[in-house]
């Protein structure tokens, strides 16, 4: 069985790798797609997220798996394989990457985030699978810093995707509740105000990874 993977990849702690893989494997089973989502992070981050909100992260006919069932699973017929890779080690990093068809790298506008970024991407060349770095909590209020790490990541060859992800509360809320970021609420069970943006923002990098990804 063939199919499309993508893994989030990333070489740091907390940079959004489980968020990003979640949200754009809720967002295209949302949209109709059988999609398979691998938890790789032995913490179980992505896991534990889809039990605490009762499933309801993917839509029926999609599903997610521990690494460890990562074979039996992917003898289904599935339109799309997400992968979620624990940060730290190189190896696992390009094992991932070297089985994948895109690996995507999130990337805080942070000096520390932009190493780990050039760092991974000598590893990715290095296996000739396609990948792109996307910026992910880009504070609204310091544009110029999303704008510098770009220039930066480019200066160094690095394809940056056009999609940006904003830093907004709705995500750690999204994270906490077990649910796709579209379903934030507020502490006060209100539907989260930036909920709209960041899931629209999800769409945006789902559709320019899917021009990435074609067959
Ligand atoms: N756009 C965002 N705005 C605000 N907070 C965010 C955003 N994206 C992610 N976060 C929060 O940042 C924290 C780290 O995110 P996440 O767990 O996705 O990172 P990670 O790379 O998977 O971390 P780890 O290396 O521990 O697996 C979480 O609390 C998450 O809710
Ligand atoms: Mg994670």
């Amino acid at each position: 069985m063939t199919h499309r993977v993508l893994t989030v990849a990333g070489l740091k702690g907390g940079t959004a790798k489980t968020s990003t893989a979640t949200n754009l494997a809720a967002w295209w089973s949302a949209a109709g797609r059988r999609v398979l989502l691998i938890d790789a992070d032995p913490n179980g981050s992505a896991t534990k997220l889809h039990a605490r909100g009762d499933g309801v992260l993917l839509a029926d006919g999609s599903a997610v798996a521990p690494i460890q069932q990562a074979p039996m699973a992917m003898a289904k017929p599935w339109d799309l394989v997400v992968v979620d890779t624990a940060g730290g080690s190189r190896d696992e990093q390009r094992t991932y990457a070297e089985g994948s068809n895109y690996v995507l790298a999130p990337c805080q506008p942070a000096a520390s985030s932009i190493e780990q970024v050039v760092d991974l991407a000598e590893i990715l060349k290095a296996t000739g699978v396609p990948f792109g770095v996307v910026l992910t909590m880009c504070d609204g209020r310091r544009k110029i810093d999303a704008t510098k790490t770009r220039q930066v990541l480019e200066r160094v060859g690095l394809p940056v995707l056009q999609s940006q992800i904003t830093l907004l509360s709705a995500w750690p809320k999204a994270e906490a509740a077990g649910v796709a970021v579209r379903d934030a609420r507020t502490d006060s069970d209100r539907p989260d105000g930036g909920a709209v943006t960041a899931w629209q923002q999800v769409a945006d990098l789902a559709a320019e990874i899917e021009t990435k990804l074609q067959p």
